[in-house]
This record gives C-alpha cells, structure tokens and sequence, in this order.
C-alpha cells in the first residue's frame, strides 16, 4: 500500500508525529511551508492563526509536488486552532484534488482538541476516512506520544 503522509506544524509538533508514522509505514512526507513564513513571538502567532482561523483564509503554500492518485492511503496532520486544523491544510486541500480516497488523519494541541477533527472530516467529504488521533504537547510527551504513534501507524497496515 502507497501511502502519504502530508502535514503542516508550526512549532514541531505535528512534524515529530509525522515523522513517526512515516518510520512506521515507510510513507512518503510532505512538509507543508508557507511562502512567507515569518518569526512570530507566543502571542503575535496566536494573533495571526486565530486570526486565519476567523476569517476563513487559506495562506499561500510554497511550492509542492503531490499527487493524490500515487496513493492509497493519504495521511493529513495538522495543529489545531482556535479548535479548527490550521488553515494551511485547508489550502492544501483545497489544491490537492483528493477524492475516493482511504484517509487518516492527526492533529496536534496543547489540550483542547475541540471539534477539529470533526472540522477536518468535513473538508474531506467524498473520502474514506478509517482512523484518526490526536496528540497532546506530543514535543512535551515524547514517550507517550511515541507509543500512540506506534498503535495508530499498527492500525492502518
Ligand atoms: C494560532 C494558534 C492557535 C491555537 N489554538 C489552540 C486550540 O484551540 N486548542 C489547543 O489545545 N491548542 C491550541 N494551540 C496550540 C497548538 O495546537 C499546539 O501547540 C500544537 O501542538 C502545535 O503543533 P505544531 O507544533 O506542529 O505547530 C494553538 C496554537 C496556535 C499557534
């Protein structure tokens, strides 16, 4: 089974996660980069995700090669913010053309995972979604986030 597993994170998180499950299935990864990613203090990013968030935009991605039909699992991973995955995945997805296909999906958070799994799905209508998970501060809780890992990437082979 060819499988992908495309992610944006801004702080790291979401990238340890990624990188893990593409260890464990032997995925493809893409890293998911703005074309103006600028250095932002806690509360200037919080003001400007929030602020994505709110106002429903969809940043510009740098450049990318991706194609869905390569694939037969496609894992998507984003933050959340402001209970919702962060807006790059949503520009990702709305460029991807990513249909009929099996999905998986994570978000990372700092303990309110909020409806932004159920946010995620919606993007994602006209696929099979078969597993999803969630990771708390996964930097913070490397050795559980690790074995959470293991078992969600044992559940998609
Ligand atoms: C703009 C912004 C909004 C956030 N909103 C939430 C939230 O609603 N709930 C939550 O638990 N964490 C929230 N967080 C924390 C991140 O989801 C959390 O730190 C996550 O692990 C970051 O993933 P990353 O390191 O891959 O960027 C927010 C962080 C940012 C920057």
């Amino acid at each position: 089974m060819k499988t992908a597993v495309v992610f944006y994170s801004l702080d790291g998180n979401c990238s340890l996660v990624a990188e893990e499950i593409k260890s464990h299935l032997k995925a493809d990864l893409l890293r998911l980069r703005l074309t103006k990613e600028k250095k932002r203090g806690f509360v200037g990013s919080l003001f400007w995700g929030v602020g994505m968030v709110l106002f429903n935009k969809k940043p510009k991605l740098a450049s990318y090669e991706f194609n869905a039909s390569n694939y037969d699992l496609i894992i998507l991973g984003a933050p959340v913010w402001a209970d919702s995955p962060a807006p790059p995945i949503n520009t990702f997805i709305s460029q991807a053309n990513i249909t009929g296909k099996k999905i998986a999906l994570f978000v990372c958070h700092a303990g309110g995972r909020g409806q932004s799994l159920e946010k995620f799905k919606t993007l994602l209508a006209g696929n099979e979604i078969i597993a999803e998970a969630d990771y708390k501060d996964a930097v913070k809780n490397i050795e559980e986030a690790k074995q959470k890992i293991a078992d969600f990437a044992k559940s998609l082979k």
